[in-house]
């Protein structure tokens, strides 16, 4: 029996069901549920940074954004077993625990984003952001990076540039191609490379409104992660917001990935720019693994919206999702996460920037916090079959990590945010060694699969 994974430029691959598990998932799932490496890993346990496969095998988590505050954290699971133990009811009764974690979200934000809708999802919070932004400005027109991914959802799907979706753009959307500065660039070369980028989204802006679509919003991942964490200058962001409020617009920050402090010194990915958003999207890493995803906005926007809406949604607002993530910020204050992020991060970074400057593959270590990317190149070119090929040898020495960018070239390091300095250690020598393998050709021998997230 076959599965199918996706490669992250969308490519379909074929997985081999070696194992009766495997088997069962297809035969019931079906085949088109993506999994990660060439033999799809069984995971049966997971503490802190560390996972273990059914056999006993310890892996070391570089991977995954989801468990934050990390795997099986047990202050997450007290919270959410003493909210399943006592009342966890339809978002429609008044509970304590939404309102406490509410509040104490809001607190994180500028003064003006000041009301929070909670949702299941980054997909579902993405949509219910673009809704609302259709409403306020009365036009449908969208701004969206050429290589992103914002969620599932339909109208999402139109406008999915970053991997492999059945429905075609919308003719209300438009891309827009977001400047990578090289490390080494100068003033000079920075300002003429915004320059050009800015004039694409005069460009941009209109067309949509020459199509009929006036400009609605502008949807983006503060980090640009699945571009593949390009260097983004301030001006950029900057001039791009200006535009795109100019032209009637609101600017969307989809944190799903930027946000709770995974970019170290900020506790969201927006604040590295120093721009406000009108609306700001959230997601994955919130609950630490239970569903919950949020809208945070402007009173007049919610009133606006909730004035014309009866906007319900049945889970969100409840104890238990609610219970996990006030737990995930209560870890995230005691532990000081973000700051460890920001000092972790940096001395991996700085660690790794010394294979760029030996390593034949390596060309570029780029990100922030503890979300970092290893870009590999040979002679000069992309090399996404290396890549994939150091994802399966980084799971042979017992870390997880995988890969993003429009050509599948950047390593992705992006562990929960509990990762420490040894830990740190760890990877930086799984990959220093299996970085000589590469160099000894062995890479090249083998055809490279993987998958993404
Ligand atoms: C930036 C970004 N936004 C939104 C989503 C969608 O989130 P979800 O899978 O929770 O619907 C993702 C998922 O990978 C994402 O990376």
């Amino acid at each position: 029996m076959t599965a199918v994974g996706y490669a992250s430029n969308g490519q379909p691959r074929k997985v081999e069901a070696h194992s009766q598990l495997l088997g069962r998932r297809i035969a019931t799932l079906g085949p088109y549920s993506p999994l990660f490496y060439r033999e799809p890993l069984e995971l049966v346990s997971g503490s802190g940074v560390w996972v273990s496969d059914r056999q006993g095998q310890r892996y070391l988590d570089a991977y995954n954004n989801v468990p934050h505050v990390g795997h099986s954290n047990p202050r997450v699971r007290e919270a959410v077993a003493k909210a399943l133990g006592t009342i966890n009811i339809n978002s429609r009764y008044l509970t304590e625990q939404p309102i406490a974690y509410a509040e104490r979200l809001l607190a994180t934000f500028a003064p003006q984003l000041d009301r929070v809708m909670f949702t299941n999802s980054g997909s579902e919070s993405n949509e219910l952001a673009l809704r609302i932004a259709r409403q306020h400005t009365a036009s449908d027109g969208v701004l969206i990076s050429d290589f992103s991914y914002h969620g599932n959802t339909t109208s999402l799907a139109q406008m999915t540039t970053g991997l492999q979706v059945a429905e075609p753009l919308g003719d209300h959307v438009r891309p827009i191609r977001i400047p990578d500065v090289p490390q080494d660039a100068s003033a000079q070369e920075t300002a003429s490379l915004v320059s050009s980028a800015l004039a694409e989204v005069d460009r941009a802006i209109d067309l949509l409104t020459a199509r009929g679509h006036r400009l609605s919003a502008v949807l983006l991942d503060p980090s640009f992660s699945t571009e593949g964490l390009p260097r983004v200058p301030v001006s950029y962001l900057r001039g791009l917001v200006e535009r795109v409020h100019k032209a009637g617009g609101l600017y969307i920050a989809d944190e799903v990935q930027s946000g709770f402090g995974r970019l170290g010194s900020w506790m969201w990915g927006h604040q590295r720019f120093g721009v406000d958003p009108d609306l700001v999207t959230l997601g994955k890493p919130m609950g630490n693994g239970i569903p919950i995803g949020a809208v945070v906005l402007p009173d007049g926007l919610l009133e606006e919206f909730g004035s014309r809406n009866q906007y319900f949604n049945t889970f969100a607002t409840t104890a238990v999702p609610s219970s996990a993530a006030q737990a995930v910020l209560d870890v995230m204050a005691d532990e000081q996460l973000a700051a460890r992020a920001e000092q972790i991060g940096r001395a991996l970074r700085e660690d790794l920037t010394g294979y760029a400057l030996t390593d034949p593959f390596v060309s570029d270590v780029r990100g922030q916090g503890l979300y970092l990317g290893i870009e590999l190149t040979v002679a000069g070119e992309p090399a996404p079959a290396l890549a994939g090929w150091l994802s399966e040898a980084l799971r042979e020495r017992g870390v997880l990590a995988s890969r993003i960018g429009r050509h599948d070239n950047v390593m992705k390091v992006r562990p929960p945010l509990v990762f420490g300095s040894q830990d740190a250690r760890t990877l930086a020598s799984a990959l220093e060694d299996a970085l000589a393998e590469a160099a000894q050709g062995e890479w090249a021998r083998h055809a490279a699969v993987g998958g993404r997230a």
